[in-house]
């Protein structure tokens, strides 16, 4: 229940206003919303026993307001009804998307959230989209004090972040916990694209006998990340490594791993023959990433990353798995294809 809990909140699907109740060993959660379509389809991917029914709820005696309660008397119907859908809390900082009809109302949405989230301090509007290199976007301040940096806390760890200087996003929280519970003992696995650490950080914890090379060309990202493995007390499990990881494997990484992380969505393709040479020479398992357009993303990726493969001198033993990990905008999903390579 936890998980679906957790994936309901995220999306703002939640009614906090009614209790969850349970009835002959069913649990009823209550919803804000109808879901769209890739929502479900993205919760069941995560939580396959979840089913969508009509059911009655009490409400809850102790009931936070609503956004749209709040914001009733000041916005217009018809401006109340494109409130943001979806809030990321990362620390202490809540993270939305305003809408250009919003824009106008953006100060008293701000002071709503901070109203109704008790524990953010700040609240930050999306001002571009995620763009560059290092994959960083540009946040307007529109609620409490004006800082992109706060501790965040993860499956158990701790995270130092400043989302204004190296990429992190909440909205992949089960997927750092389901590659790093699908790496084995005494493995070495080279995350690619490391970020702050989420996946090196977390794998590192999860497992006593693990190497994690964590590797990021944004030097903000590395200074970070080393703050991160300190913070959660993996030195000498988790090696961080500041460059451009085409440099890093012909340099220091290649044959190495027995598993690589490759979470640059929108470029991860450019880097499979990197993949590959950082693989041990008898192979391995490669989480891929992409972003794909509707229809059937999971065969596009698929075949795709097959595509690339062939330009190496590795094999495609078989496909263990491949999901939706996020809708990232109508019609285009976040997938992982987790391959097995020899
Ligand atoms: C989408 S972020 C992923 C961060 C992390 N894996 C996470 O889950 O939070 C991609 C990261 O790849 C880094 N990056 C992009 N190109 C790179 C390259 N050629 N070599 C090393 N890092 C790179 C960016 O700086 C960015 O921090």
């Amino acid at each position: 229940m936890e998980k679906a809990l957790t994936l309901l909140k995220q999306r703002s699907l939640l009614n906090a206003e009614l209790k969850i109740r349970s009835d002959n060993g069913y649990i009823h959660i209550p919803l804000s919303r109808e879901p769209f379509a890739w929502e479900l389809e993205m919760i069941r991917s995560k939580v396959p026993e979840i089913e969508l029914c009509d059911s009655e709820f009490p409400e809850r005696q102790d009931k936070i307001p609503r956004l749209a309660d709040l914001l009733s008397a000041e916005l217009p119907p018809h401006v109340l009804a494109s409130l943001p859908h979806a809030i990321d809390f990362i620390g202490d900082i809540a993270v939305v998307e305003i809408p250009p009809e919003l824009e106008p109302h953006k100060l008293a949405i701000g002071a709503a959230i901070l109203k109704t989230h008790k524990r953010v301090r700040t609240v930050l509007s999306k001002s571009s989209p995620v763009n560059g290199v290092y994959r960083l976007r540009a946040f307007e301040a529109i609620g409490g004090e004006a800082r992109t940096k706060t501790m965040h806390k993860e499956h158990g760890c701790v995270y130092h972040v400043d989302l204004a200087k190296a990429y992190f996003s909440s909205r992949l929280s089960y997927e750092h916990l389901r590659v790093a519970s699908l790496v084995k003992e005494n493995e070495t696995v080279v995350d690619m694209f490391a970020g702050i650490g989420p996946f090196a950080i977390l794998t590192a914890k999860k497992h006593a006998d693990v190497r994690v090379y964590a590797v990021d060309m944004n030097p903000d990202a590395y200074v970070l990340l080393r703050k991160n493995v300190l913070a959660n007390r993996v030195m000498g499990k988790v090696t961080p490594i500041a460059g451009d990881i085409r440099q890093v494997v012909k340099e220091r990484l290649a044959g190495v791993a027995d598993r690589v992380i490759m979470n640059l969505p929108e470029k991860a393709i450019e880097y499979v023959d990197v993949a590959c040479k950082a693989l041990k020479p008898e192979g391995g398992v490669i989480h891929y990433y992409q972003f794909v357009d509707a229809p059937e993303p999971l065969d596009t990726a698929r075949n795709q990353f097959a595509e690339a493969l062939k330009q190496t001198n590795r094999q495609l033993i078989k496909v263990a798995e491949a999901r939706i990990v996020r809708g990232i905008a109508p019609f285009k999903y976040q997938v992982v294809v987790d391959a097995e390579i020899k």
